[in-house]
């Protein structure tokens, strides 16, 4: 049997991040849930953000915004970053900052991963601003680059250590692996789908 709740947009889990713009001239972080992939190739984010947030001008403005993953030891200022605008703190000073090669997406010196996106789509739904970029560049801390074969391999996520965040309003940190990706299923194919199995 299933309860009925009130509608909710309940997907488990979200990961935390720290969307960056620069607005006046000053560069400025919201703490987001709202976040995600819309594409591997070309590489395609998407945000969604308040309307009234002060982040938002500045992705308006430059159309620009970065993502920053924080590590879970970040935890306290992450959350600062949700609970005060940009508009009465000046939440430049929390971090260190650095530029990419777009010039005007603040970007997180103390995340171990950031994503520097040029916005290719935006549009307003209900309260919000839904900004879609495309990654110009990814940075990783050099701490966590890993070479197989001569080849970067994207960081084990155990390493970075993400935050994440549930609609029971609590903050998280990832488990254990439990498996591996287009493989656990395998087992599931018939012997003629096992031959030609789609990617
Ligand atoms: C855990 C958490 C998740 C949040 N997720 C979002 C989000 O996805 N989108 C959004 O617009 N605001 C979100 N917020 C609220 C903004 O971070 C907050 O209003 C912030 O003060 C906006 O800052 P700004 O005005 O400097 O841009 C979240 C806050 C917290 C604490």
């Amino acid at each position: 049997m299933k309860a009925k709740l009130d509608p909710i947009a309940l997907i488990y889990p979200i990961p935390i991040a720290l969307a960056g713009s620069k607005v006046a001239g000053r560069a400025n972080f919201a703490t987001i849930g709202d976040c995600g992939i819309m594409g591997l190739s070309p590489p395609l984010v998407y945000i969604s953000l308040h309307r009234d947030h002060f982040t938002t001008q500045g992705v308006l403005e430059n159309h620009t915004f970065s993502i920053n993953l924080p590590s879970t030891e970040l935890l306290s200022l992450v959350d600062y970053c949700g609970i005060v605008s940009g508009r009465e703190v000046d939440k430049s000073t929390l971090f260190d900052i650095f530029y990419g090669e777009l010039g005007n997406a603040p970007m997180i010196a103390e995340c171990p991963a950031n994503l520097e996106c040029r916005v290719v789509k935006g549009f307003r739904i209900e309260q919000r601003q839904v900004f879609v970029g495309r990654v110009v560049q990814t940075y990783i801390d050099e701490a966590f680059v890993q070479k197989v074969n001569g080849r970067q391999v994207i960081p084990n996520m155990r390493q970075l250590d993400p935050i994440i965040y549930a609609l029971d309003n609590r903050y998280y940190r990832i488990g254990e692996p439990i498996g591996e990706g287009y493989q656990e299923g395998r087992k599931h194919l018939s012997k003629d789908e096992a031959l030609t199995p789609s990617s």
